[in-house]
This record gives C-alpha cells, structure tokens and sequence, in this order.
C-alpha cells in the first residue's frame, strides 16, 4: 500500500490543492518557457571523435560522454572514488553521474544534488519511485527519466548514493543577470543555446545559457551559465522571501539563513529554472509527498512572478 494513504487526512487536502492548481492555469498561461526541449540532435555529430574540456587532461570518445551506464568523469581527483552506481552500472540502470555529474554539480534540467542531505536525498528517491513526485508539466522528459531510473535502481543501491552526493560540496556556476533582454536563443539540450543577433525581449521568464555549448553537451562540471532575470527581480525575490510572501512563511525559517539549508534543502546559487519548476509543482500538487505539505502551503497562492523572483534571489545567493 502506498505510504501515503497512511494519512487519509493530507491525502485528502493534496487532492483539493490538485485540483485548484490544476483550475488555475490554462495551456496559455503555462510558463512552457521553464521547460525547454532538447531540440534537434546536431546532423554532423561524429561519435568517434576525442573530445575534452578545459582544465581536464583525460580524453573521450564523444559516443563514451552520452552512454547513460557511464558517467565520464573529467576530474577524478576532486572528490573521492564514487560507488558504481554513480559512474558504472549496466540494464536499466543509469548511471546517477550521467546526469547529475560524478561530483553532484547537476545541470539546470535535474538536480545538484552536492551537500543535499543523506535523509532528503532517499526521501525524493522515494517519493519519485512511488509516484509523488511528478513535474507540473506531465510531458518534461527528464522528470521521466528520473521516476524510470528510481524505479529501475533497487532502494539498496539508495544509501550509498545519498551518502555519496551529501558530502560533495556545491559550487555554484550560475550567474544571476538581470535584464529587459535576452540574446536569441534556441531551445537545446533541455537549457537554451545562445544565437547570434538582435537581443528579444525577456518578458517574465528566466533564461538560462550555458557560456559555452559545446562544453555543456560535453558535461563540464564547471561551464558557468547565465542566468537573465527580469530586471529587479533579485531585490523583489529577497523581499518576498523575507516576508514569507501571501503564506507569511519567511523561507530562512526552514531552509537556513542566506538559504543555505534547514529543515528544507539549500537552495543557494542553484539553478533558478530548476528553483522554479519546483514551486510550480508544489502549487500544482505534483510534489505531493507528505514532507511537501509544507511547500504546497506556502505556494498555493504564488503567482508567477513572484516564483520567478524568488528563484532568481535564490540563485543569486551564495551556497
Ligand atoms: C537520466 C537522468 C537522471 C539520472 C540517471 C538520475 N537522475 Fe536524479 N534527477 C533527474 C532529474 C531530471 C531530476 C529533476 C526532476 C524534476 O525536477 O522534476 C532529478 C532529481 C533528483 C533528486 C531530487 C533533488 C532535489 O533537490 O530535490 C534526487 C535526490 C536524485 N535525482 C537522485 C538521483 C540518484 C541517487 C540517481 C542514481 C541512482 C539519479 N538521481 C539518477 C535526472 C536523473
Ligand atoms: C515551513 C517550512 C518551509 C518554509 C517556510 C519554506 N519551505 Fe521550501 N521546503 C521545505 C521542505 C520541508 C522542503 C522539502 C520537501 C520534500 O522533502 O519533499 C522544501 C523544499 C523546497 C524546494 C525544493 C528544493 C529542491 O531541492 O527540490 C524549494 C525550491 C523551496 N522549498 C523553496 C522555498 C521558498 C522560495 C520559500 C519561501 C517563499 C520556502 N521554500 C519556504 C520547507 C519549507
């Protein structure tokens, strides 16, 4: 039986909250800008040229760096050996670095996982493996991905992963920019490429692009990337916090002074389109396990705007 009809009771307010939430968007006002595609795969990819990044002296197959039961590590001397489950696995099961990199850092479409703690880490396996944590939009692949793999993962290979990721230690590459404009972009990779030409308007949206697209796709722990937010967001997101906002709950109560990390997870300097997404699947009922009831409360009545200036003070924090 799942666990959480043990509480007939949250249960019950998680489907009403569902159901708000789901009233309270129409396909128009879903900010599909939050979940970019991968776009078309490059026409001249070679699978069997070398490849690198700076600052590493290892050299790969290009085919090695997009095999899901390895994670190529580029930097092997900065954090100590990883279980296999993180670089080497074989089946169904991926490799946990493929994704979130061999020392935690993650991308914008998963996760950092880096210095979450040993209990939230098997708490989000769980609720992923049973079903209570989906994305407020059903069709993001790498939400998908994520419930596969922790079906496909055995919860004993689960301890050894979140003991791993815990002791890493997070190093933000984000860099927070407000902004009326953005550089063109295209969606690629689930995160934006940057084109050349006239900048476009930014709107209420946050953009985030790799510095350099060829080391992203090669999975470079250390590419920065950008970051536009609308410009005041930052100061507006760091009031907002502050206050609580329409919940009256300032985010410090749980989640550590300057963000660092409470009784909720750090939230400093990581990824602000993956900052966001949360809140929208909170609000949705899409993260309705019972240790979310209560970020369900406190973004019931978010509006857009306000979730993308907490994100971008989040991000701007440092970790
Ligand atoms: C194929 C890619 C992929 C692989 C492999 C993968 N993950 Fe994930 N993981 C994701 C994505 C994508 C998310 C974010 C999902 C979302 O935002 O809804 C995520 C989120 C998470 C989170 C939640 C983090 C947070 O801050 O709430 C944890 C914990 C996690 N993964 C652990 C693992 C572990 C442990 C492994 C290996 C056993 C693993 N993942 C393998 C893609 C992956
Ligand atoms: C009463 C305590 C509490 C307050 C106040 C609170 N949070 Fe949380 N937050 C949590 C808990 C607990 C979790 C983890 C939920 C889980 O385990 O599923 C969480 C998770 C999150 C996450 C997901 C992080 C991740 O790694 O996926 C985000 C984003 C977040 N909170 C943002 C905020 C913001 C922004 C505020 C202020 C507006 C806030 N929270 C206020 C308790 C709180």
């Amino acid at each position: 039986m799942p666990k959480r009809w043990l509480f007939p009771g949250l249960g019950f307010a998680c489907l009403v909250l569902t159901a708000l939430g789901a009233l309270a968007l129409t396909p128009e006002q879903f900010p599909g800008w939050a979940y970019p595609s991968p776009g078309a795969k490059p026409a001249s990819s070679a699978p069997e040229v070398m490849i690198s990044v700076p600052g590493s002296a290892i050299r790969r197959r290009e085919d090695d760096v997009h095999h899901m039961n390895m994670a190529v590590d580029w930097f092997p001397g900065s954090h100590p050996p990883a279980p296999a489950i993180i670089t080497h696995t074989t089946g169904d099961a991926w490799a946990c670095g493929y994704c979130h990199l061999p020392d935690g850092q993650g991308r914008p479409e998963n996760a950092s996982l880096a210095g979450l703690s040993e209990t939230y880490i098997l708490t989000q396996l769980r609720a992923f493996a049973d079903g209570s944590r989906e994305s407020a939009m059903p069709a993001y692949a790498p939400t998908g991905y994520m419930t596969t793999e922790a079906k496909n993962v055995t919860p004993r290979e689960w301890p050894a992963a979140a003991a791993y990721y815990s002791q890493r230690r997070f190093v933000s590459r984000v860099k927070v920019v407000e902004s009326a404009s953005t550089p063109p972009v295209i969606e690629k990779a689930f995160v934006y490429a940057p084109l050349e030409g006239t900048p476009t308007p930014l709107g209420a949206r946050i953009i985030e692009t790799p510095a350099s697209m060829e080391r992203f796709e090669a999975r470079d722990p250390h590419v920065p990337i950008i970051a536009y937010v609308p410009e005041g967001a930052v100061a507006s997101g760091a009031k907002l916090a502050a206050s609580g906002g329409p919940a009256a709950q300032p985010c410090a109560l749980c989640h550590g002074v300057g963000l660092k990390g409470g009784l909720g997870p750090p939230l400093a300097g990581r990824s602000p389109t993956y900052i966001f997404r949360q809140l929208m699947a909170f609000q949705a009922g899409a993260r309705r396990n019972p240790e979310a009831a209560p970020m369900r409360m406190e973004t019931a009545d978010l509006s857009q705007m306000q979730m993308i200036a907490l994100a971008a003070y989040a991000a701007s924090l440092k970790p």
